[in-house]
C-alpha cells in the first residue's frame, strides 16, 4: 500500500476573476496557484506521481499543467461540492494510506503544514486532523466545533447560529485522512445544506459521530489559509509571496533596496553581497553570484551571472549568460544565447543575440551583434551591425581577437574577420578580413577645394 496521496481540489470555475483561465493557472508570487500549492507538497516529500488534482473547467489547460510534472488530473464535471470532488477521486485514493486535502486557491500553504497534518495523523491515529485558524478578524468560513480537543464538526458560514458565528476558530481548508475513515464517510454525504452541495467538511461530524477521533492542528500563521477569490486577493497575495522571498535574501546576504518594489521568481539564486536596486526583476531560472550590482529597473530572465558582474539601469537580459566582472548597460539588450566574457563592455542601445564575446570585448555604444563569436579584446564601435539574415537563412560572424572595427560598419555575413585586423568606419564589409589587414568598404572621400565660400558668393534667390 502506497502511503500519501495529495489531493488538490481545483475545480471550481473562479467566477469572480473574470477570466478565460481556470482560476488556479492564474500567477501569484512567480507561479501558478495550483504550482504554488503542488510545490508546497512536493517539498513536504510527496512525489510528483502521488498529487491528484480535481479540475473542471479549462481541462485542457489544467491538463497541461499537471501531466507533464508527473501528476495525475481528476475530472469533476458538473462540480457538485467539496465532498463531491473528494468523490470523484475515490478509487484513485483508495490504494494510499493517507490523504491530505488541499485546495487549489490557496497557495500560502507551507510544506510544515502538510508535514504536521500527516506526522499528528499517524502519531495520533486519528481519522482526520484538520488545519484550523484563529485570525484577529472574522472571515466568512466554516466554524470549527469541539468537545475538549476532539472536533466534532463544521458548521459552513451560511449555516451558522448567531451563537456560532461567535466561535473565531475556523477550518483552513487542509485536512490529513486516513483513507480508511474517509472513503466510507464519502459515500454518507448527504446535499441538506443551503447549496444543495456534498460538503467535504461534513465528513468529520460523520466520523466523530462513529466514535473516530477528529483532530485539529492550529496553523502557527492564520495567513496561511488566505484563498483567492478576485484578483484584488491575486495581487495581495503576489505582493506577500514577493515580500517574503525579499526577506530571504535579505536574511541571505543580499541587499535589496526599496524590496517591495523587487520582484524574485522563486528558482532565482543570489549570492551573498550582491547588490539589487529598485525596480528589479529575476525572473525563472536565473543565478546570480556574488557582488554583483544589478541597478534599477532591469530585468533578467533564465540567465545566468558570474561575479562581480554590473548591469546598469534599464536592461534586458533573456537566457544570456554574463562572466565574472562584465558589464552592461544602461539599455543593453541581450537575448537568448548571449555569452558575455569576462570583463566585457557593452553599453547603451546594444543588442547582442546568439553570440559569444571573448573576455575583454567593448561594444560601448548602438549596435547589433547576432550569430556572431567574437573573440577577446576586440572593441565594436558604435553603430556596427552584423547583417545575420539574408531574408531567409540566417549566417555566422567571427571577428578574430584584438580587431578594431570602426563606427558605423555593416559586416555582412557569412563574414570572417582575422584576428588583430581593422574595418574602416562606415565600411559595408562583404569579403573575409584577413588577419592583420584593414578592410575598407566605402567610397573614397573628395574635398572641393573653395566649393562653399562660392555657394555663399551666389546671389540669393528671390
Ligand atoms: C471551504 C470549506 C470551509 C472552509 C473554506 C476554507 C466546504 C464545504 N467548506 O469553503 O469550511 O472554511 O473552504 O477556504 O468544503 N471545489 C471543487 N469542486 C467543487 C467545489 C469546490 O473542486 O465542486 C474546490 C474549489 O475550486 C476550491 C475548493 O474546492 O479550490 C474550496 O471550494 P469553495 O467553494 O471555495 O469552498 P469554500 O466556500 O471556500
Ligand atoms: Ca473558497
Amino acid at each position: 500500500m502506497a502511503e500519501t496521496a495529495v489531493l488538490i481540489l481545483a475545480a471550481g470555475k473562479g467566477t469572480r476573476l473574470k477570466s478565460q483561465l481556470p482560476k488556479v493557472l492564474h500567477e501569484a508570487g512567480g507561479r501558478t496557484l495550483l504550482g504554488q500549492v503542488m510545490a508546497a507538497a512536493r517539498e513536504a516529500g510527496i512525489p510528483a506521481a502521488d498529487i491528484l488534482v480535481v479540475a473542471g473547467y479549462g481541462l485542457d489547460r489544467m491538463r497541461a499543467a499537471v501531466e507533464p510534472l508527473g501528476s495525475r488530473l481528476v475530472v469533476q464535471e458538473p462540480q457538485l461540492g467539496t465532498g463531491h470532488a473528494v468523490q470523484m477521486a475515490a478509487a484513485a485514493l483508495a490504494p494510499y494510506h493517507q490523504v491530505l486535502v488541499l485546495h487549489g486557491d490557496m497557495p500560502l500553504v507551507s510544506a510544515a503544514t502538510v508535514r504536521a497534518l500527516l506526522e499528528r495523523l499517524t502519531q495520533r491515529a486519528a481519522a482526520a486532523v484538520l488545519a484550523t485558524a484563529t485570525p484577529p478578524q472574522p472571515r466568512a468560513y466554516g466554524r470549527i466545533l469541539r468537545q475538549g480537543e476532539r472536533v466534532i464538526g463544521i458548521v459552513e458560514d451560511r449555516q451558522c447560529t448567531a451563537e456560532q458565528k461567535q466561535i473565531r476558530e475556523l477550518n483552513a481548508g487542509f485536512y490529513a485522512f486516513n483513507t480508511a475513515a474517509l472513503l466510507p464517510a464519502l459515500e454518507r454525504l448527504g446535499t441538506a445544506n443551503p447549496h444543495g452541495e456534498f460538503y467535504l467538511t461534513d465528513t468529520v461530524a460523520l466520523l466523530a459521530q462513529a466514535g473516530r477521533p477528529v483532530l485539529g492542528y492550529e496553523l502557527p500563521d492564520p495567513d496561511e489559509c488566505l484563498g483567492i477569490n478576485d484578483r484584488a486577493e491575486l495581487v495581495q497575495v503576489d505582493a506577500l509571496l514577493r515580500r517574503r522571498r525579499a526577506q530571504h535574501w535579505l536574511h541571505n546576504g543580499v541587499t535589496i533596496y526599496y524590496p517591495e518594489t523587487v520582484v524574485i521568481d522563486p528558482d532565482v539564486t543570489i549570492g551573498p553581497d550582491t547588490v539589487l536596486e529598485p525596480g528589479v526583476q529575476l525572473l525563472g531560472q536565473t543565478r546570480i553570484g556574488q557582488r554583483c550590482r544589478i541597478r534599477c529597473y532591469s530585468v533578467l530572465q533564465d540567465s545566468r551571472l558570474g561575479d562581480d558582474v554590473l548591469i546598469l539601469p534599464h536592461c534586458v537580459v533573456e537566457s544570456a549568460e554574463l562572466e565574472d566582472a562584465a558589464r552592461v548597460g544602461p539599455f543593453t539588450r541581450l537575448r537568448e544565447g548571449a555569452r558575455i566574457g569576462r570583463g566585457a563592455h557593452l553599453g547603451n542601445f546594444v543588442e547582442v543575440k546568439k553570440s559569444q564575446l571573448g573576455a575583454g570585448v567593448k561594444a560601448g555604444h548602438l549596435a547589433y551583434l547576432g550569430d556572431a563569436t567574437i573573440g577577446p579584446q576586440v572593441n565594436i564601435g558604435a553603430g556596427t551591425i552584423t547583417c545575420n539574415y539574408d531574408g531567409v537563412h540566417k549566417h555566422r560572424t567571427t571577428i578574430g581577437e584584438q580587431s578594431f572595427i570602426g563606427s558605423n560598419a555593416t559586416l555582412v555575413a557569412p563574414l570572417d574577420i582575422g584576428p588583430g585586423a581593422y574595418v574602416a568606419a562606415g565600411s559595408v564589409i562583404t569579403e573575409n578580413v584577413p588577419g592583420d589587414a584593414l578592410g575598407v568598404g566605402r567610397s573614397r572621400q573628395t574635398n572641393k577645394e573653395g566649393w562653399a565660400k562660392r555657394r555663399r558668393g551666389r546671389p540669393a534667390k528671390s
